[in-house]
């Protein structure tokens, strides 16, 4: 795809990537893709916003020679200093040698701890303007927005916000830009709470400062880094960040998570038990097994319901692994506060339930069930996961 114009003189000059299998080196994006996307201004002053990844940097060259020549570059305003944005600086550096990168005061100690890069580097404040001729950026401090380095860039007479992380979203782009030429955007609305819950949800305090602090700027463009251009509705995108990052301290919706863990099957016929009596109840549920299904997709679902119920088999005493590492990132991403339900199967001594209830505590959990089995399900057992799975849905309704 060549540069898109976004607004006069104002391009995308971003990198889909179709084919990293992982972002982050953990995240899978190998059937959904992600864009790197970069914004270059053409005025009087030339200006690189965000740069790219290493293995990218040949793609996002070929992008903007098709407005300007590279090396004529003044000025590369780096927002956020993580590689998926900065790999190929130094590379970039040799070939517009002219260019100031522009970063925040964190930014420009990171160019250093990171490559090196101290020369032609200049640190911008918070709200701080440069004028490339046409066109005044307006620099905005937006701290762990992904980093604490983070800042984004308005462009003023334009109105075009360059957001970086911050309303990003995987899935690369499937030949427009824009969010406004898609008939359908649920492929790109679930990508980026995917996104959110992955990379972003630690941070909802800051996202939500960031709004704040950006609230009263005529924003009449989103143009993150990752994802789509929001330009017919840039409210869209805005409103699903903040009722996201709502989700870490406030109401979530209604519905329920099941997610098992099994070696030989028992857990997981309890799990379609429990999962009939949600439905049964009226809920929304939706069902994963932790060990087939990367944590990167069932974490969207924990984080945006407030029913969890947890199966796992016994695995030497305690929880199933793939449990346990699913539990472990949703500690680290401190989904916190939610009504919580166990069932298993042991063998003999168990050990996943207490191992579970233990790690419930540290997550402020409420659990208000657990149902454990030994060996396989009798026809009873499974009546019961059924009624245990209503009677928790039913107590969520309430
Ligand atoms: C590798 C392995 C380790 C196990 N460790 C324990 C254990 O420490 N304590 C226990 O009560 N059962 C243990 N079990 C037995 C399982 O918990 C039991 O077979 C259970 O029914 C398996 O449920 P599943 O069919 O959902 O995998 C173990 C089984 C396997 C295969
Ligand atoms: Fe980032
Ligand atoms: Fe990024």
């Amino acid at each position: 795809m060549p540069a898109v114009e976004v607004r006069p003189g104002i391009y995308w000059a971003g990198v889909n990537d179709r084919t990293s299998d992982l972002f982050e080196g953990f995240w899978p994006v190998a059937r959904e893709g992600v864009s790197h996307n970069s914004y270059l201004i053409d005025d009087e002053k030339k200006a690189l916003i965000d740069i790219t990844s290493e293995s990218l940097l040949e793609s996002l060259l070929s992008q903007i020679a098709t407005v300007t020549d590279p090396a004529g570059l003044d000025y590369i305003v780096i927002n956020h200093m993580e590689p998926d944005h900065t790999g190929a600086l130094r590379a970039l550096r040799r070939l517009a040698p002219r260019a100031t990168l522009l970063g925040s005061k964190k930014a420009v100690e990171m160019m250093e701890s990171y490559y090196g890069v101290t020369e032609g580097v200049r640190a911008v404040e918070d709200g701080e303007t440069l004028s490339l001729g046409r066109n005044t950026l307006q620099f905005f401090s937006t701290p762990f927005v992904h980093w604490p380095e983070t800042i984004m860039t308005y462009a003023q007479e334009q109105k075009v916000l360059f957001s970086c992380d911050g309303f990003g979203g995987y899935g690369a782009l499937q030949g427009s830009i824009f969010a406004d030429e898609y008939a359908d955007l649920r492929f790109y609305e679930e990508e980026a709470l995917r996104y959110y819950t992955n990379i972003v949800a630690l941070f909802g305090k800051q996202v939500l400062k960031a709004i704040d602090r950006l609230k009263d700027l005529p924003v009449e463009v989103v143009a993150p880094s990752h994802g789509l251009v929001w330009r017919r509705n840039p409210g869209r995108i805005i409103e699903l960040y903040r009722t996201w990052a709502g989700y870490a301290t406030g109401p979530v919706e209604p519905g329920v998570t099941v997610v098992f863990g099994t070696m030989y099957g028992n857990t997981r016929a309890m799990a379609e038990a429990v999962a009939a009596g949600v439905a049964g109840a009226g809920l929304p549920v939706t069902l994963f097994d932790a060990a087939r299904v990367h944590p990167s997709y069932i974490l969207p679902a924990i984080y945006s319901r407030q029913g969890v119920v947890i199966g796992s088999a016994t695995y030497e005493g305690g929880l199933f692994p793939p449990v346990r590492n699913l539990l472990s990132l949703v500690e680290s991403k401190r989904i916190v506060g939610r009504t919580a339900a166990f069932f298993g199967s042991r063998g003999w001594g168990g050990g996943a339930r207490r191992e579970f209830a233990r790690q419930a505590e540290t997550l402020q959990w409420e659990v208000v069930d657990a149902w454990e089995m030994q060996g396989g399900p009798t026809t009873k057992d499974l009546q019961e996961g059924e009624e245990f799975g209503h009677r928790f849905a039913a107590g969520l309704r309430r």
